[in-house]
């Protein structure tokens, strides 16, 4: 038996460090579903191929391997991508392709294979509402644009990568925007999901929080 718990929410909601942190607590598999789509971007910036290229994407996405180790390594077909997948040319490229029929179709299918028969973690955008519908535990994490810019800017200083607050702000936004008005699986609350917003919680409290409700259901 399998037991599945779904974090959708934008980002810098905090959906990444808190399933982390559960599935670690739980001994649960955590499966970064923003990764796989990194993935992808990642596979046709090395073959130089470009979002209008749909032939050439669906001949990428025909053979493509990635892989997610427990250790939170992340490989595509075979080599280690686990940092180059946060670069900034891959930031750029996947939101855009994100929105593309064939990327989901095929990435859909991976992501529910490597949760097949294993407790799980799963953040993403769509996960309640589309890859696991009937997950058991079903979570949406929010937070202001702005609380959300605060944090990335504060990850940006640590990895040294120089940024202004309101570009940063600004490219949020953005995002939001393109993830939540996408035709095919855009970032919304499933209507039964539990939403918690972040905005003024420590990360621990969240965790605190969804363990307890992992707890009621388990
Ligand atoms: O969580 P992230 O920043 O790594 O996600 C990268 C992009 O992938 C994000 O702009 C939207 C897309 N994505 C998605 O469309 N569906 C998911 N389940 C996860 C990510």
């Amino acid at each position: 038996m399998s037991f599945i718990v779904a974090i959708d929410g934008p980002a810098g909601s905090g959906k990444g460090t808190v399933a982390k942190l559960i599935s670690k607590d739980l001994s649960f598999v955590n499966i970064d579903t923003g990764a796989t789509f990194r993935c992808v971007a990642l596979a046709m910036l090395q073959k130089n191929i470009k979002k209008e290229e749909e032939k050439e994407i669906e001949k990428i996405l025909k053979n493509i391997k990635i892989d997610m180790k427990a250790d939170g390594t992340i490989l595509l077909n075979n080599e280690v991508v686990t940092d180059r997948i946060r670069e900034n040319d891959v930031n750029e490229l996947v939101s855009p392709i994100s929105t593309i029929k064939i990327v989901r179709e095929k990435l859909l299918e991976i992501q529910r294979n490597i949760a097949s028969g294993k407790n799980v973690v799963m953040e993403g955008r769509d996960i309640g509402t589309v890859v696991f519908p009937e997950a058991d535990v079903k979570i949406y994490l929010d937070a202001s644009a702005e609380e959300r810019a605060r944090r990335r800017l504060k990850q940006n200083k640590e990895k040294g990568i120089e940024s202004s607050y309101e570009e940063v702000l600004q490219n949020i936004k953005d995002r939001d925007k393109r993830d939540s008005s996408r035709e095919i699986a855009p970032l919304k609350k499933a209507e039964d999901a539990i939403l918690i917003d972040s905005t003024n919680l420590e990360i621990n409290e969240v965790v605190k929080a969804i363990e307890e409700i992992i707890e009621k259901v388990r």
